[in-house]
């Protein structure tokens, strides 16, 4: 069995400030997941040739994935974070202030619910096949370095999670989650590397 290594981004400048979506590049403790990151992946994956790091096409992924030296670094747009059209740039607290329905609208239906202008957690599942096709096709591990919509949509779908939960699977930044998958089904190993 082979690994495939999911984990988000390091913390990010608009983490930190509370603002979804944009492309900011990562705060001090984000470049010290980066570090920490490149350590564990040198370590895990050491005699495993044909590894490769899958990120988006974001400057936070890109960044968290940019000390890990030694295989090759594919950046799919299929990765990137749930597009939150209209929504793009601004804390959650704005969006209620400034957009009462919507926001009403997506804490009633958040798989359903589209952000004008963007996406649905269920236009993320969609786009995502291509990548999980890859991915099942791969013999090598592969390390994907993405976001949180996306990685709790792809972990839904290895972790064999009904699609209703995937808007609200827990998904910690600076963790790496692990999955392993066998004859026997798939096994999941978490491994926290800071806060
Ligand atoms: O910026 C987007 C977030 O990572 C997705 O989180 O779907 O829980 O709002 P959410």
């Amino acid at each position: 069995p082979r690994p495939i290594l999911l984990t988000r981004h390091g913390e990010s400048r608009d983490n930190v400030r509370g603002r979804i979506g944009g492309d900011t590049v990562l705060s001090e403790k984000g470049e010290v997941y980066a570090k920490k990151l490149s350590n564990f992946v040198e370590k895990r994956l050491k005699n495993e040739r044909a590894a490769s790091i899958w990120t988006s096409t974001l400057q936070r992924t890109i960044l968290t994935a940019n000390q890990i030296g030694g295989f090759p670094k594919i950046q799919w747009r299929a990765l990137d974070e749930i597009n939150a059209g209209v929504c793009d740039g601004m804390t959650y607290e704005e969006i209620k202030k400034n957009m009462p329905d919507e926001y009403e609208s997506r804490k009633k239906d958040k798989l359903r619910y589209r952000y004008p202008r963007g996406e649905s957690y269920l236009d993320v599942i969609q786009r995502l096949e291509p990548v999980i096709i890859e991915l099942e096709r791969q013999r090598a591990p592969v390390v994907v370095v993405s976001h949180q919509a996306v990685l709790r949509a792809l972990y839904a779908y290895f972790a064999d999670r009904p699609l209703k939960e995937i808007p609200h699977i827990e998904m910690p930044l600076h963790t790496i989650i692990e999955i392993q998958m066998g004859v026997t089904g798939v096994q999941e190993k978490r491994y926290k590397l800071m806060d």
